[in-house]
């Protein structure tokens, strides 16, 4: 922050943040994970395609951003504890949280 308490543009920007992208790896969630890369953060891909996982992956990298893919089905409770917890040994801390693919409030298929 400047001595006038206002902050810089780079203050405002993401960087070091990290983000863990559900849906990550195709439309919207895609679109927010590069959207996040540019601003700075490092992005962690958890979509249910692993090839989308490792595209997305690659295309956060494309902006000097560190990029975790993990293939992952959100509905599976297991499994996204483990992708959490390997978010957590990436990078060791979890910002951001936007979740293009979540699970439904009444247990069905999603
Ligand atoms: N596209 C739109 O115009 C629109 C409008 C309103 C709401 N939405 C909602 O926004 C969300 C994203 O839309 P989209 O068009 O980007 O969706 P999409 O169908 O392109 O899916 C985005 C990604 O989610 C992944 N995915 C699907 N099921 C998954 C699961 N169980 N676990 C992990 N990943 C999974 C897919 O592989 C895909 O890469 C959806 O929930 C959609 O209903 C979309």
């Amino acid at each position: 922050m400047s001595e006038s308490g206002v902050f810089t543009p780079d203050e405002t920007l993401l960087t070091d943040q990290v983000a863990i992208v559900t849906g990550g790896g195709g439309g919207i969630g895609r679109a927010i994970a590069l959207g996040l890369a540019s601003a700075g953060a490092d992005v962690v891909i958890a979509d249910i395609v692993p090839e989308r996982c490792e595209e997305t992956a690659e295309r956060v990298r494309e902006f000097g951003r560190r990029a975790l893919p993990c293939p992952v089905d959100v509905c599976d409770t297991d499994a996204v504890r483990a992708m959490v917890d390997a978010a957590k040994a990436e990078f060791g801390r979890i910002d951001i949280l936007p979740t293009s693919r979540c699970t439904p409030r009444a247990r069905r298929p999603c």
